[in-house]
């Protein structure tokens, strides 16, 4: 491990970069003195510090049961900061990387019976391993994977494999809405035990996000990595939370988040995704209106509870249960 300000970080080295899509490359990555690597689940992420000085999550694609590399599908962002441009362009074949030892926000339940995956565009990414996990445990599972053509579909060969073809569903809409995918056969009446798994485009989280409310929301689960969440914007607008235990009241700027509010006043909230995905931010919501922005809270939560990295206030003032 090496110490840089983004923490222990692990040297890799890359062995491998191959386009998989347009726009898309799969980096295979090494530890650069031959070691194991850290295990890791299917849905797992790793952050990595790309070259040109931005540190960015990519999930692991590989069968989690393969220890000597991660694989790391990377989408060409042409409206992003540049992390994954420089990862593109400047990482070749024989580079180092830093990356982080792998960390999941995105793990398949233990308790569920079945498991649907659907995944938008990149999305797969996270979910490529949960179904190599899912296959190797022989569990009962289904792919649903929606991208604009064949040419943007990363791993588009290995998903039509034989062994695949009732496991999986491939669906290209060619850009035109009209021609997307009609979820309710999946998504209208959800068997017990069974769990889903989403990761994509903010349109298709939102719209899964809207057409699971009535699923149990612990069955229901979405990764984002903060390119398709609306950033907190100026906007968005200044009000305050009330801190209930204290008494404290602690001024939320148009642009800052609750959380990101609170950890400039030294006030510790316990986060993990800081997208409104993975639930560890919820905290008791006792006076105020909110405008919830989050994926996981139900509608039946949504009157006492807030995910205090996404979610803002419609009221004045929010009292928080801290
Ligand atoms: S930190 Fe994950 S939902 Fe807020």
């Amino acid at each position: 491990m090496e110490t840089t300000a983004e923490g222990s970080m692990i040297p890799m080295r890359v062995v491998g970069k191959t386009c998989i899509a347009r726009d898309v490359f799969l980096f295979e990555l090494a530890h650069r003195d031959g070691a194991h690597l850290p295990a890791f689940s299917g849905g797992a992420h790793v952050t990595v510090l790309t070259p040109n000085g931005l540190t960015r999550r990519y999930s692991l694609c590989n069968d989690p049961a393969h220890m000597d590399r991660y694989l790391l599908a990377v989408k060409r962002e042409h409206q992003g900061q540049g992390g994954s441009a420089s990862m593109i362009d400047q990482v070749q074949c024989g580079d180092e990387l830093l990356t982080s030892a792998p960390r999941n926000d995105f793990s398949l339940d233990p308790q569920a019976a079945s498991h649907l995956l659907i995944a938008g565009g990149i999305g797969i990414t996270p979910l490529v391993s949960m179904l190599r996990e899912l296959q190797a445990r022989g569990a009962d599972f289904k792919l649903i994977y929606l991208t604009r053509d064949p040419e943007c579909t990363a791993f588009l060969e290995e998903l039509q494999a034989p062994e695949l073809a009732d496991r999986v569903v491939l669906h290209h809409d060619h850009g035109d809405l009209s021609r997307a995918l009609d979820l309710s056969p999946w998504l209208a009446n959800p068997r017990e035990g069974l769990h889903l798994y989403c990761c994509g485009p903010r349109g298709l989280m939102q719209s899964v996000h809207e057409r699971t409310r009535h699923w149990p929301s612990a069955t229901v689960h979405f990764e984002d990595f903060g390119g398709t969440v609306p950033p907190q914007t100026t906007q968005d607008g200044p009000f305050t939370v009330k801190l209930a235990r204290s008494g404290r009241i602690v001024a939320v700027p148009a642009g800052i988040s609750i959380l990101e509010a609170l950890r400039r006043e030294n006030i510790p909230v316990p986060s993990s995704c800081e997208s409104g995905t993975c639930g560890t931010c919820r905290t008791g919501l006792l006076a105020g209106v909110a405008e919830h922005r989050d994926y996981v809270l139900g509608e039946d939560e949504q009157a006492s509870e807030i995910m205090i990295c996404v979610s803002r206030a419609v009221s004045p003032q929010l009292e928080l249960d801290l």
